[in-house]
């Protein structure tokens, strides 16, 4: 059973099986049943110019049948559509055509073609994205990786996995299980998303207060520029200072400037002792008060905080039938990680000893039951899923310092008009990043302009970030300016001519319409 905090919790609640399995399966796909209208296409919506691109012809398919074989060649309507359209079913291109090439040579070959023919291409992985970028705009050819599903343990570092951008994040992580390492990213979307996607979005996800974003764990990766030339960076060395670093480039520029084919990571160890509490808090500055005491108490074996409010846990219930075994208008979900269990106890023991003597806290659970932790994570992890049923999902990833994080959520709640059925917020609060949320049961354009630019001048004035994690992709890119000065994009735009000089690496996404 759950342990419920109260004056019998230090004495009897202890759960004695503490080994760690994987947590919530949670296979999220863009074909999920769910029957909402087909969303308006993107580039209508958005009035959006079409690039210079040739339209694709008859002998470029044949091309491209002969180069993979016919089944990796998608042309029908009926198989396109969900390529087409994003998780969030908030855009929606018309590509006629999908390519699934299983090797580096492979992508290679299908670049080098575009490239001369001035084909544009968007690269696709589980096309889990939150902002539009993976999905073509008008009709981009979709570049697959779900072929590239290959990996291996390295020879020269047992601790880290060489693995094909189509790896699902969830199965690599399940198959790493036998060499006792596990992949140090763990986000929601682990059934379906790519690890190419991964890197190539910089995901974040609900651990990386403890083992750090990508850029810390990518050792190496390998990709295809727009022209076909093989970047060959699948290093394995823990340190490497002879010459630029390139590969960060490639780690979260969302197909922009390559297509990641391989990527060598460092993996962590998996832990042998995990706990997960779920706390009620009061309000803000109690949880912020929480937050500073698991610092403290907790040290080197905390491995997640996030944070849900009420709103965001009764849409939950509402559209899922989930809810939490307590009840708050916050809610604090904390995960430790780590390699011996009573030492780990003694930790969490002395964190909730502490917040429940300084009143920060008014009910809560713990548990290191892996069925049990499943199931708390559930509610924190199915929270878009649960607002993507209402219709539109209007969806913001900022990053804010403490003294601005929670405020503009209540500030948006007298902004929006009544027709909004949640606005909410939860989030990765060890991060310091704010998911604020609103949906509507379809898109509304006069509801979309109450908060946008607002949030984004908001997050400006604060010296906060317009993503945290989920990236530009389309829908924020004439919005980047918000986070970075004009000799900023412009270095960025610099980037891009240099590495694609045709444009033809996902048009329209991360770089603004037009330079300041
Ligand atoms: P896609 O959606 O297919 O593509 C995303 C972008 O990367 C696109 O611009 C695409 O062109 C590009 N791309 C994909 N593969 C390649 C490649 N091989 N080479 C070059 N470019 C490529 N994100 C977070 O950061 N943290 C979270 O906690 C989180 N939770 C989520 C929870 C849910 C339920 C959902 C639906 C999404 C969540 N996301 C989160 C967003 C999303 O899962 C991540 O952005 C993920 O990394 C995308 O991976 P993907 O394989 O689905 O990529
Ligand atoms: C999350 O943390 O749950 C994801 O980033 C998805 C979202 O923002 O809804
Ligand atoms: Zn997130």
């Amino acid at each position: 059973m759950l342990s419920r905090l109260g004056a019998e919790f230090l004495a009897v609640g202890r759960i004695s099986d503490r080994y760690f399995i994987r947590r919530c399966v949670t296979k999220i796909t863009t074909n999920d049943g769910i029957k909402s209208p087909k969303p308006e296409y993107t580039s209508k919506r958005y009035s959006v110019k079409r690039g210079d691109f040739s339209c694709l012809e008859d002998r470029d398919i044949v091309f491209f049948k002969h180069l993979l074989d016919k089944n990796r060649v998608l042309t029908d309507p009926f198989d396109l559509e969900k390529y087409n359209v994003d998780w969030l079913k908030t855009v929606r291109g018309k590509s006629a055509c999908v390519l699934k090439p299983r090797t580096t040579k492979e992508v290679s070959e299908i670049m080098r073609y575009c490239n001369e023919k001035k084909l544009a291409v968007v690269p696709q992985g589980g096309n889990t994205g939150l902002v539009g970028g993976s999905v073509p705009v008008f009709d981009e050819i979709v570049l697959s990786t779900e072929l590239m599903t290959r990996f291996r343990i390295s020879e020269n570092n047992p601790a880290v996995v060489i693995a094909q951008a189509g790896c699902v994040l969830e199965k690599l992580d399940t198959a790493l299980n036998q060499h006792n390492l596990m992949v140090p990213l763990d986000l929601g979307a682990k059934g379906s998303c790519h690890i190419g996607g991964n890197v190539s979005t910089n995901a974040g996800g609900v651990r990386v207060l403890r083992y750090r974003n990508l850029h810390g764990s990518v050792l190496g990766l390998e990709a295809v520029l727009a022209d076909g030339t093989i970047f060959n960076g699948l290093s394995t060395n823990l340190k490497d200072n002879s010459g630029y670093d390139l590969r960060h480039l490639f780690i979260g520029s969302e197909g922009t400037l390559g297509v990641v084919t391989r990527v060598a990571i460092l993996c962590s160890l998996r832990p042998k002792s995990v706990t997960t509490c779920l706390l009620a808090v009061p309000d803000f500055e109690s949880l912020l008060k929480v937050f500073v005491v698991a610092k403290q108490r907790l040290g080197e074996i905390m491995s997640a905080c996030e944070f849900m409010d009420s709103d965001s846990v009764a849409c939950a219930k509402r559209n899922l039938g989930i809810e939490p075994p307590i009840q708050s208008r916050l809610y604090a979900l904390l995960e430790t990680h780590g390699m011996d269990s009573n030492h780990d106890e003694e930790k969490v023991d002395g964190f909730i000893n502490q917040v429940m003597k300084e009143g920060l806290i008014t009910d809560g659970i713990l548990t290191s039951e892996p069925s049990k932790m499943k199931k708390l994570w559930e509610i924190r992890e199915r929270l878009a899923e649960a607002l993507r049923k209402e219709g539109y999902t209007y969806k913001y990833d900022v990053s804010l310092p403490f003294a601005s994080f929670y405020k503009i959520v209540e500030v948006m709640r007298k902004r929006l008009p009544k027709t909004v059925i949640t606005c909410c917020g939860y989030g990765h609060l060890g991060d310091n990043n704010l998911h604020f949320n609103v949906t509507t049961k379809e898109f509304d354009p006069t509801v979309l302009t109450r908060i946008e630019p607002f949030l984004y001048e908001y997050t400006k004035r604060c010296f906060g970030s317009i993503s945290a994690e989920h990236g530009i992709g389309f829908k924020k890119r004439n919005y980047l300016y918000y986070s970075k000065n004009p000799a900023f994009v412009h270095m960025m735009a610099e980037t891009k001519r240099t590495l694609d000089p045709n444009g033809i690496l996902n048009p329209y996404k991360v770089l603004p319409d037009f330079e300041a």
